[in-house]
């Protein structure tokens, strides 16, 4: 018989529910490849007897529990695998299974954003691993990738589209003009895509989690939230997806994570990191990345571009991302389970998750963060208003790239004015929108959306 890993399941949800799925259904080659059998000895849930979706029988009662404390309890557990959601039960789950030695798989991105510090601090006092390739991206292996995979590289910048509600909102939104937001929303929700509070879907903070997981892999610190730049798809209106469209872009929910070079040219300089819905020529190949889809494109100083697409929630690559975790953090106990502690330790020690450093360190301040901008204003149709505008984009130092106004009007008469606007600081825009903003021909609503040209 093949050694045996215990595994403790806390969450039996959409995610929670294709682990388990999807342990007993490749089992075999799982075995074959890893030499040892990955066993669920406990499952956690608050329900222990309503239908699961994906599952054709629910866990044997025997081994179900409302209770995550139990999994702590159990020596036979000795990997905790949390899929709970939320912030505080996790928190609690983790540090009491860090403190009693046994390793953690979660897929936990709001939890991680918000105390990440704190527990890899804790996992790497206590010398247990944390494996986190679930939390960002869905499928897409890209927590490894930046911790293996580019050890070597600075990381110049990594674009990503890494949530898959808001893309498939978007998309869909794209693809049938007119469409309700409130419908695509819920199809995203049945389609188990969804947070349990989509709110953080929409107003991009699930994004922001993952963005703040990204940049501190990247750059060796743990990014605080409040140097996040984050703004959401709820105000992103059919009449800006047209324009965007006519002037040859695309929106999507994009994060941006770039280090700037220190001023004598080497890498070190402040990162930023942010979140917002971007104009992205349609020519480039972030603006093809439909539906639940995520794309995250990464650039070092060694390898170049790289590009990593794939499904990025739900079920089953959700699940896949979960699975190669538990096979790295079991593949990692073996040794000591086969009474030869040394022979694992490296890569246990390469494992706890984080690896801090000093290289990197400050965040740009977000008023000095640097973009081209869209602006659609509604104004007076009448000779000398296009004049006043420029006149405070220009008293701000802002020039303005191309100017579109339809000849047709709003319902209430209005002229529709699109601006694509140079480079220039938030602190520049935020400015000269003030002052636009209290011109007597200019009338709400306006929309100020972020271009991004990748360098071009
Ligand atoms: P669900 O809401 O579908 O599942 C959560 C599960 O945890 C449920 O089984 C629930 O039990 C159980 N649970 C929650 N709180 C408790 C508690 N206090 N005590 C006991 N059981 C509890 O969430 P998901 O599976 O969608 O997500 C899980 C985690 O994975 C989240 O952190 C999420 O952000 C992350 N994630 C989700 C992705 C997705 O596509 N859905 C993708 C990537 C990451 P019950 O069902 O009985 O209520
Ligand atoms: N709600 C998240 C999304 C799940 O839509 O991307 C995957 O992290």
């Amino acid at each position: 018989m093949s050694l045996q890993i215990g595994i403790g399941l806390a969450g039996l949800g959409t995610v929670g529910a294709g682990v388990y799925k999807h342990l007993a259904q490749n089992r075999a080659l799982l075995v074959e490849r890893l030499g040892l059998e990955l066993v669920v000895r406990r499952v956690v849930a608050r329900d222990l007897t309503k239908p699961r979706a994906g599952l054709a029988a629910l866990p044997p009662a025997s081994i179900l529990t409302k209770d995550w404390r139990v999994l702590i309890d159990d020596p036979a557990v000795e990997i905790v695998v949390e899929l709970l959601g939320g912030i505080d039960t996790p928190l609690a789950l983790i540090r009491a299974a860090i403190a009693a030695g046994k390793t953690v798989v979660t897929g936990n991105k709001a939890l991680l954003a918000e105390h990440g510090q704190e527990i890899f601090a804790l996992a790497s006092a206590q010398r247990v691993p944390v494996f986190f390739e679930a939390s960002t991206a869905g499928g897409i292996p890209i927590i490894k990738s930046i911790r293996e995979a580019f050890i070597a590289n600075h990381i110049v910048s990594i674009h990503g589209i890494i949530n898959g509600t808001s893309n498939y909102i978007l998309s869909r939104m794209t693809a049938e003009p007119g469409l309700d937001f409130a419908d695509a929303l819920a199809a995203a929700q049945a389609a188990g895509y969804a947070e349990a509070d989509p709110t953080l879907d929409i107003n991009g903070w699930d994004a922001a989690h993952k963005a703040i997981i990204l940049a501190s892999l990247a750059y060796g610190f743990w990014v605080p939230a409040d140097r996040v730049f984050v703004e959401g798809i709820e105000k992103i209106s059919a009449t800006d997806i047209h324009f965007a469209g006519e002037l040859g872009y695309r929106i999507k929910l994009l994060a941006i994570i770039k280090a700037a070079a220190t001023e004598t040219g080497q890498a070190g300089g402040p990162i930023e990191v942010r979140v917002h819905p971007t104009l992205i020529p349609k020519t480039h190949v972030l603006a093809s990345v439909s539906g639940v889809f995520n794309a995250v494109a990464v650039r070092g100083d060694v390898v170049g571009e790289t590009l990593f697409y794939g499904r990025g929630a739900g079920q089953d690559p959700t699940s896949s991302a979960v699975l190669s975790d538990l096979a790295e953090a079991a593949f990692a106990l073996r040794p000591a389970n086969e009474q030869a502690p040394d022979a694992g330790a490296d890569l246990r020690r390469r494992c706890y998750g984080f690896t801090p450093h000093g290289l990197y360190g400050a965040c740009l301040p977000l008023e000095e963060i640097v973009s081209r901008y869209y602006l659609r204003l509604a104004v007076d149709d009448r000779p000398g208003v296009l004049a006043q505008v420029a006149g405070a984009l220009g008293a701000h130092g802002i020039g303005i790239s191309s100017v579109v106004q339809p000849e047709t009007h709003d319902a209430a008469g209005r002229a529709q004015l699109v601006l694509m606007l140079d480079r220039a600081t938030h602190r520049q825009v935020n400015a000269a929108l003030a002052e636009i903003a209290a011109l007597a021909c200019v009338h709400p609503p306006g929309a100020l959306l972020r271009v991004e040209t990748f360098g071009s």
